[in-house]
């Protein structure tokens, strides 16, 4: 069992916690009845019995007596297993995520991929593929929960539209992207599903996945020329190049440059008939883009002292697309009742 609490500061800092130990037990079947062992690494978790405590990263984990699915789709696990989870707290949510092996900070505040989210007690589905990476954890209050609010549209914070902005050139950058998992995007609403054929999702409204650029930290400072110019921390989707102009569309013209790459708009879609839900449940599906993403620092000018103005760790993102043209990315179902 491996500990990634340095990747989750928004989730496991709060001083809720302490007083609200969450627990995902885990079962073999859908009344919650049978425990199951958990393993990590080959070896029995902490020796109780399936205890599986929120707020923790945990590698390379095995079910060894979990029921097979039978069932060997690419987005669905290949074991049943089942999580008992108690009440969390009042404006608070638990939630399990699938580790991602791809990178996230670029773009996203979430370590993985969301495929349960509790606010009520109950016996949670989940289908998991032995050797899975998992995350268990929670929110508490509406500003917390928002990062993992995935059916609401997710509105970035906006760079400051100034035509005066200065045009920047970027230095000291790896020319080999990483791989990064962007923000999981809700792609059909929740549905209650009693019995097939309602348990199929189809994708109706098409979301667009785009160039983006993100900054951690925000900058302002006032130009040679005298503009005041202002970079909030945030990701910052670089949409319709005929209406853009401020900083962070400067930036990422730059990254074009440097990079050979164009401003890219894609949409999520489905040729085939979306993963089925299993009965019993309340479920939305969802998409996680993936995106090609370099780093590197930005000059942007001098300010009014004449000094250069240097903007650290600049992420600049374009949508990886796959061989059908689509956003390239992973599908999955989150449930959200057992
Ligand atoms: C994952 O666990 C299995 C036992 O289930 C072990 O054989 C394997 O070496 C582990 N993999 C890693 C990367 O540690
Ligand atoms: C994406 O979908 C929108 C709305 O349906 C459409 O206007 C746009 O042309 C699509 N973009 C691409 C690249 O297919």
């Amino acid at each position: 069992m491996t500990s990634r609490t340095h990747l989750l500061p928004l989730f496991l800092l709060l001083p809720t916690f302490a007083s609200a130990q969450p627990g995902f037990v885990a079962y073999k079947e859908k009344t919650c009845n049978e425990r199951l062992d958990i393993w990590s690494d080959g070896q029995l978790i902490d020796g109780e019995r399936g205890d599986f405590n929120g707020g923790h990263g945990y590698n390379n984990i095995t079910f060894p007596g979990a029921q097979a699915t039978g069932d060997w789709d690419k987005d669905t696990g290949t074991q049943f297993v089942y999580w008992k989870i108690e009440q969390p707290d009042p404006t608070c949510q638990f939630m399990l995520l699938k580790d991602t092996p791809r990178g996230w900070e670029a773009l996203s505040q979430l370590p993985g991929d969301e495929i349960l989210r509790v606010s009520e007690e109950g016996c949670y589905y989940t289908a998991v593929n032995p050797n899975i990476d998992l995350i268990t954890s929670y929110c508490c209050g509406r500003d917390d929960c928002a990062a993992a609010e995935i059916e609401v549209q997710y509105s970035s914070p906006k760079g400051s539209s100034n035509p005066k902005a200065p045009s920047c050139t970027i230095k000291s950058y790896d020319a080999t992207p990483t791989v990064e998992d962007g923000v999981q995007i809700a792609v059909t609403r929740p549905q209650t599903c009693e019995a097939p054929p309602t348990c199929t999702h189809s994708i109706t409204q098409s979301k667009m996945v785009g160039t983006a650029v993100s900054h951690f930290q925000s900058y302002s400072w006032t130009t040679e020329e005298g503009v005041d110019i202002k970079i909030d921390a945030g990701v910052e989707f670089i949409v319709d190049s005929k209406f853009s102009a401020g900083i962070n569309f400067n930036i990422a013209q730059s990254w074009m440059d440097e990079t050979g790459t164009t401003l890219t708009e894609t949409n999520i879609t489905a040729s085939s008939e979306a993963e089925r839900q299993q009965v019993g449940t309340v479920a939305f599906y969802a998409f996680t883009p993936q995106y090609d993403c370099w780093k590197g620092d930005a000059s942007c000018g001098k300010d009014n002292s004449g000094n250069e103005v240097v903007l650290k760790d600049v992420n600049f993102c374009q949508p990886r697309i796959s061989s059908t043209g689509d956003s390239a990315g992973v599908f999955r179902m989150v449930y959200i009742s057992g």
